[in-house]
């Protein structure tokens, strides 16, 4: 089992010399662009608060390599991690390894965060994780080029798809060979499968498996919208896309060489820091939609804090489940990393929302959020997903059709779910 948690990065230990009382708990938090800094600083608090003693440890960056590695130590009920960020999607599938925190919070404290997100960690009586931060796939684009060029902020995939051909051959040809018109997601991840569930949604193309349990995937509009998406691929964006994870995105969109991304809001406090060569040139918005009587669809993600079963000393670590998850907390990582809060008083907070006037729309855009079918689905999120993602790569990479890979994908998720049972 320490071969496991050696396979995590930057094992770094936070807090005085332990004395009697003291006791050190491992969090394992994601290191996504600042959120190894801004996990760093949230321990150091903790710490110098309780006198108790953090160690951290950052898992892979790709949200399938994580969960892998959750499972096989929670499987093992290894007590090496007391403390995990996990995904919002993974309470279904992690649940039987999560230690039921109703003893350490109250309902009102609960119900302070989103519905959505209190929704998200209850099963029953138990919560079984506290929610963190809250997601929703955004537009980046380039203010000054769509002025140098006089182009509109696109609000169809059609007219992103011209919009970035335009400029990109603009670039070129004024002598940036490196320059795209679009980045974002598109290994085979489940990052991929949020931008697939994104397209094809905003296409009226449904969200992969209904609230009911049915599969809906195979359908016209969502093989257009894949089929869209496939263009895209070594025209407006990179060859390597098909290989592309959110911080691949953010580092071509944020040295300046493309006009759009999709990602998630860390990328807006990163894209505006003092180094950063898009600083102020830059803006966010909410994704173009599959034509005009369709509507935008941002795949709803977030982050949960989680306290192992395993863990030796549950009490501690709760309490660093509820330090991190405050709203103190939630507001610093918003100021610090935009970082969007789950709770919606925060939303209200003129101070925020002058620092970053996106959180203003993320109202809107969490509105238009869809999620992922991870609680009908349940234990079996996972390989729906990656039966997903598996479909999506392959016609991106010019294997299939889009309705062919479907329809494929389709038979796969019959089969899982026994015929639509789940
Ligand atoms: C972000 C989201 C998460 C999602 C992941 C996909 O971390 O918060 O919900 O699963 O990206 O890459």
């Amino acid at each position: 089992m320490h071969q496991l948690k050696h396979a995590m990065a930057a094992v770094l230990f936070i807090g005085a010399v332990s004395g009697a009382e003291a006791a050190t708990v491992t969090l394992s938090c994601s290191a996504l662009g600042a959120e190894a800094n801004l996990c760093r600083e949230a321990a150091e608090r903790w710490s110098a608060e309780t006198g108790h003693q953090v160690e951290i440890v950052h898992p892979p960056q790709s949200a399938s390599e994580q969960l892998a590695l959750y499972q096989q130590l929670l499987a093992a009920q290894s007590p090496d991690i007391d403390v995990f960020q996990i995904d919002v999607i993974w309470p279904g599938i992690l649940g039987q390894h999560l230690l039921d925190l109703s003893a350490y919070v109250d309902d009102a404290s609960l119900s302070a965060h989103a519905p959505a997100m209190a929704a998200s960690v209850r099963r029953g009586d138990e919560v079984l994780a506290l929610p963190w931060f809250v997601d929703a796939g955004m537009l980046y684009y380039r203010t000054d080029l769509l002025e140098a060029y006089g182009r509109e902020i696109p609000t169809t995939w059609q007219e992103l798809t011209d919009t970035a051909a335009l400029v990109q051959e603009g670039e070129r040809a004024a002598g940036n060979d490196r320059f795209w018109g679009y980045v974002w997601q598109g290994r085979a991840y489940e990052g991929l499968t949020c931008n697939a569930l994104e397209w094809i949604a905003s296409f009226g193309g449904g969200t992969l498996v209904e609230a009911d349990g049915s599969i809906s995937l195979a359908n016209d509009a969502a093989a257009a919208a894949l089929d869209l998406a496939a263009g895209w691929v070594s025209a407006i964006s990179p060859p390597g896309i098909l290989n592309y994870t959110e911080e691949d995105a953010r580092a071509v969109f944020q040295s300046g060489d493309a006009l759009f991304m999709r990602n998630w809001p860390y990328a807006y406090a990163l894209g505006g820091a003092e180094d950063s060569p898009i600083r102020g040139v830059f803006g966010v918005t909410v994704l173009p939609r599959g034509g005009p009587d369709e509507a935008s669809a941002a795949a709803l993600g977030g982050a949960l804090i989680a306290v192992s079963r395993y863990s030796s000393q549950p009490d501690v670590a709760a309490d660093l489940a509820l330090f991190l998850t405050s709203p103190e907390e939630q507001r610093r990582r918003a100021v610090d990393g935009s970082y969007a809060p789950t709770y919606p008083d925060l939303y209200e907070d003129a101070d925020l929302i002058a620092a970053y006037p996106f959180l203003g729309l993320f109202g809107e855009t969490l509105a238009s959020a869809v999620a992922r079918p991870a609680s009908v689905t349940g234990g079996y999120y996972n390989e729906v997903s990656s039966i997903v993602y598996g479909a999506v790569h392959a016609t991106l990479s010019g294997d299939a059709s889009g309705a062919d890979s479907l329809a494929a994908a389709r038979r796969e998720l019959i089969r899982l779910s026994r015929g639509g049972r789940w």
